[in-house]
């Protein structure tokens, strides 16, 4: 049996899954991230240790014969976290999360430096973990002189559970300091920040083993002393094992808080000015790239709260898929990632009228969403992936009208898998296996079964395409207007 630990911002889910790649049983435990000024999110790397104690111990006392089955052990983490460690491995101060924008005047800097995207092949955006540490550095000077470690979320807890320091690379490619292609730490990139390697942990792959559990771990959490951790993964990579998303042709939408469109790429092919996240995967060989927007279902939820109806009664008052209105709306409630990698821009409805009703604004809602979705898909082609039919995931999924949607305007058809288990968790737990046993990551990371797919709307694609062309020239519209 092997164990998927997904580490994830709000909590950590263990799953339990079998050899044959069925799943046994799971686990879930809440974490705590805080926000101390605004723009700022931490998180005390405590919490992941409380959760991932309190998952294991409730799996070892209802799955006792399973848990003495386990050969492995992977976790996929949240990105981007700076993890900050003393020389006796304590931890300096709490985590600086993914979505902390604190030091965005540290990413524009770095990102100036032309062998940052040279050679991570991404722009350093201010979530990355390069500008967090140019930020400690400048804030909290006596904490930057005293770290010995910085490691990913991932990293710590394989860290807690090995006593190594080892990440895979599919996280590390978060950081900017890796040479992405070459699958290794850049001594330039390190140095341009004030680090070296030395304060780095070492780099496996993450379906390659990175240790073995501690005895006490083992015995308390009732897994054999023998079981191996793997290098684990980046979340987005997990869910891409997870999704059977590993090679040309492959991969997904997520339609969650924010959206992503990710395509497996057999071959590193960066293309940073576009603003597409270029990243090693977490097996050997294999990279993707992902566009991300930061507020997909989010900007459904925000429509939610201004008008006090859930978001499945405002898609529910929709009916049929119909060809775009007069009504546009822009989604950037959060700044955006891809295309535009601008923290600042902000969100409009274009083309209110009087006779504008809540239905309006919702399909505007909807179709912005799927809008910027297409931008990804611009992007990743311009970056010469292949895109064929996409799995479709995420709690946006659940409405087909959106789906149908996102078809038409991405012109691809969208499979939605069977309820199951699809996501990091079984991304962890299958890099777990193959470091435990060797096996063949292709063979085992299968695509889930497929419920339904949606075709794009042929009838209606023309209309869609004029109103995605309106949508690219309203970014710098607004722009100039903010
Ligand atoms: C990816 C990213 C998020 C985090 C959150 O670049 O920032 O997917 O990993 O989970």
């Amino acid at each position: 049996n092997a164990l998927g630990l997904d580490l994830g911002t709000s909590g950590l889910r263990a799953l339990l899954m079998a050899e044959d790649g069925s799943v046994i049983a799971s686990a879930a435990q809440s974490a705590r991230a805080t926000n101390p000024h605004p723009g700022w999110s931490e998180q005390d790397p405590g919490e992941w240790v409380t959760a991932l104690e309190a998952a294991m111990a409730a799996l070892a006392a209802s799955h006792p014969e399973a848990m003495a089955q386990v050969a492995g052990i992977a976790v996929s983490g949240h990105m981007h976290g700076a993890t900050l460690l003393d020389g006796a491995g304590e931890v300096l101060r709490p985590c600086i999360l993914w979505n902390d924008t604190r030091s965005h005047a540290e990413a524009a800097e770095l990102d100036a430096m032309p062998a940052f995207r040279a050679v991570s092949g991404n722009i350093v955006f201010p979530g990355f973990t390069a500008p967090k540490l140019k930020w400690v550095a400048k804030n909290e000077p006596e904490i930057f002189e005293r770290t010995s470690k910085i490691l990913l979320p991932a990293a710590y807890l394989n860290y807690y559970m090995t006593g190594e320091f080892v990440s895979d690379m599919s996280d590390a490619a978060g950081t900017a300091w890796l040479d992405c292609g070459g699958r290794d730490w850049s001594d330039a990139l390190l140095e341009a920040t004030g680090l070296s390697r030395a304060q780095m942990p070492a780099l496996v792959e993450g379906c390659a083993v990175a240790g073995r559990l501690k005895p006490e771990l083992a015995d308390r959490w009732g897994i054999p002393r023998s079981a191996v951790v793997a290098g684990g993964a980046a979340d987005n990579a997990a869910s891409a094992c997870g999704t059977g998303s590993l090679s040309e042709g492959e991969g997904f939408v997520s339609l969650g808080t924010s959206g992503v469109l990710l395509a497996a790429r057999d071959g590193y092919h960066p293309e940073a000015a576009s603003a597409l996240h270029t990243f090693c995967h977490a097996v050997p060989g294999q990279w993707y790239q992902m566009g991300v927007m930061l507020s997909a279902t989010d900007s459904l939820n925000w429509l939610s709260r201004i008008t006090g109806l859930k978001p499945a009664a405002l898609t529910g008052e929709l009916g049929d898929l119909a060809a775009p209105g007069r009504e546009r709306f822009l989604p950037y409630l959060a700044g955006e990632r891809t295309p535009h990698n601008d923290a600042f821009i902000r969100g409009a409805f274009t083309g209110l009228g009087s006779d504008t009703g809540r239905a309006d604004m919702t399909r505007a809602v909807l179709e912005g969403v799927a809008y910027g979705l297409r931008d990804s898909a611009e992007a990743l082609r311009g970056a010469g992936a292949q895109l064929g039919p996409l799995l479709i995931i995420g709690g946006g999924s659940a409405s087909a009208h959106w789906v149908e949607m996102i078809a038409t305007v991405l012109d691809l058809p969208m499979m939605l898998p069977k309820a199951g288990e699809f996501g990091a968790a079984l991304g962890a737990a299958r890099l777990a296996l193959v470091a435990a046993t060797g096996g063949d990551p292709v063979a085992l990371m299968t695509r889930p079964e497929i419920g339904r797919v949606i075709e794009p709307n042929d009838r209606l694609r023309d209309a869609f395409e004029a109103a995605y062309q309106k949508h690219r020239a309203s970014y710098s519209a607004i722009r100039n207007i903010q």
